[in-house]
């Protein structure tokens, strides 16, 4: 077993802890605790459970990143940033940017206060806000791995 295929091991068990929790999130989790009556508990069942994935998934995210950019590196594979036919190369970093962006800026900075404000104000139309904002970051995350899985095995879409 070569370096290479420890990373893609390593890469692809990330994607499922990071991805899979947001698939759970957005179509378990989010839906159900929308259903609550009360404001308040709404709020707080939210904010301990997705604190303790944000926890978690800012591993996941830095683990894949590292073992993404590692591959390009051994493969020497950063011309394929220049091809529009390997796609799926720049929405994988894509996303891993949106989401490194959102855990390690926006959400310490103000996503986080955001929340709080929005939801003592109207609970309601910010837990839709937030399902719709997950369900696009699934759908982009989802249409990326089939995108990589067919792509990284000779398939190329376009
Ligand atoms: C910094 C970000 C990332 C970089 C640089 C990166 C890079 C790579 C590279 C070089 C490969 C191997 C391709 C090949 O064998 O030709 C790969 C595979 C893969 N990546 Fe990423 N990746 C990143 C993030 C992501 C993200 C965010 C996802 C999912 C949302 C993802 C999903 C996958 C999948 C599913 C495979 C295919 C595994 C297989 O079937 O062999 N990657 N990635």
């Amino acid at each position: 077993m070569d370096d290479i295929a420890i990373a893609r091991a390593l890469h692809v068990l990330a994607i499922v802890h990071w991805i899979g929790g947001v698939m759970l999130v957005t179509l378990v989790i989010l839906p159900a605790i929308g259903r609550l009556s009360e404001p308040a508990r709404r709020v707080a069942l939210f904010e301990e459970i997705e604190g303790r994935f944000s926890f978690q998934v800012k591993i996941s995210v830095t683990l894949a990143g590292l073992t993404g950019f590692y591959m390009t590196w051994r493969l020497d594979a950063w011309d394929r940033f220049a091809d529009p036919g390997f796609w799926w190369m720049h929405a994988m970093v894509l996303v891993w940017a949106l989401f490194t962006a959102i855990l390690f800026i926006a959400e310490p900075l103000f996503l986080h206060h955001w929340f709080r404000r929005r939801t003592a104000w109207d609970a309601d139309s910010t837990f839709a806000l937030v399902l719709r904002f997950h369900r696009i970051l699934l759908t982009l995350s989802a249409l990326t791995i089939a995108g990589a899985v067919l792509g990284g095995h000779g398939s190329f879409l376009f």
